[in-house]
């Protein structure tokens, strides 16, 4: 079998025209433009070259986006000033901090100090209580985009067999909760987990977010399963997924590319909570 490509571009481009009409309206119809504030600390090369894919993403939409690129010596205190101001800021609607934060920083802390309302990552315990309540709230991007992809195959979830692999608080454990709120049988394996492939050889559905290299090879993968690839490391340049993909593209039915996947779908789920947010703000006003 050779698999079928899950174009998160293209995906996303059909998805980005919603949200430029949906902008346009709000904006005729309220006089409000979403807007997203990203906040980085320090120079790590990868999240800086995220932050400007999310602010380019912004402005192609038509939203308002403000980046605040803070010196690697700002102390947390700091952070949570600015947070506090944001918080206030009625043309913000969305607020992120683009994670991992430098040694020293609490991630959970920073996070708990934005608004609710404002969590467009879903990261603080309100939003991640809720989606472990299957309350609304807002559901963090990648593993939003992830349910996106799988549905976008036409295969009905219900039933089948998941297999995460990671846990982190990011991708891997809300993954497994929204498999779960969408009723798949979930398996969560991590980089610690023994004999990975008897785990992985029995999954119709794979979502590989751990972060090791080409980790999953083509006989760790059922005939026909639909594979997921939310992992991304340069390898001598180039970016990597958690899959091999040119041994899996011959046994998945579905598979995400590595770039061009699941990457493009976290930006494209962020631009929607930002919309979702402002939408709820103007509903408050009306
Ligand atoms: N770092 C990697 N992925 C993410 C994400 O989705 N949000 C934030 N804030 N930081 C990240």
């Amino acid at each position: 079998m050779t698999a079928k490509i899950l174009d998160g571009r293209k995906i996303s481009k059909e998805i980005k025209q919603n949200i430029i009409t949906e902008t346009e309206n709000l904006e005729k119809e309220y006089g409000i433009k979403p807007g997203l504030a990203v906040v980085i600390v320090g120079e790590d090369e990868a999240s800086s070259v995220y932050v400007s894919m999310k602010a380019k993403a912004c402005k192609n939409v038509g939203f308002h986006s403000e980046t605040y690129n803070l010196p690697q010596d700002t102390s947390q205190k700091e952070l949570i000033q600015l947070i506090g101001k944001l918080n206030n800021d009625a043309k913000i609607h969305g607020i992120l901090v683009q994670l991992p934060l430098p040694k020293g920083f609490d991630e959970n802390l920073v996070n708990s100090h934005i608004l609710p309302s404002k969590d467009i990552d879903g990261f603080h315990a309100i939003n991640a209580g809720n989606l472990m309540l299957g309350e609304d709230g807002y559901i963090p991007c990648t593993p939003k985009g992830i349910i996106e992809l799988i549905k976008r195959t036409g295969t009905d979830i219900s039933g089948k067999h998941a297999v995460v692999i990671g846990r982190s608080n990011i991708v891997g454990k809300p993954v497994g909760i929204l498999l779960l709120r969408e009723n798949a049988t979930v398996t969560i394996c991590h980089s610690r987990t023994n004999n990975l492939a008897e785990h992985t050889k029995n999954a119709d559905i794979i979502v590989a977010a751990v972060g090791i290299p080409k980790l999953i090879k083509g006989d760790m993968i059922k005939e026909g399963a639909i594979i997921i690839d939310a992992g991304t490391r340069k390898v001598d340049e180039k970016l990597v997924g958690d899959v091999d993909y040119d041994e899996a593209v011959n046994k998945a039915s579905w598979i995400t590319p590595v770039p061009g996947g699941v990457g493009p779908m976290t930006i494209t789920m962020l631009l929607l909570n930002t919309l979702e947010s402002a939408k709820k703000s103007c509903a408050s006003v009306r």
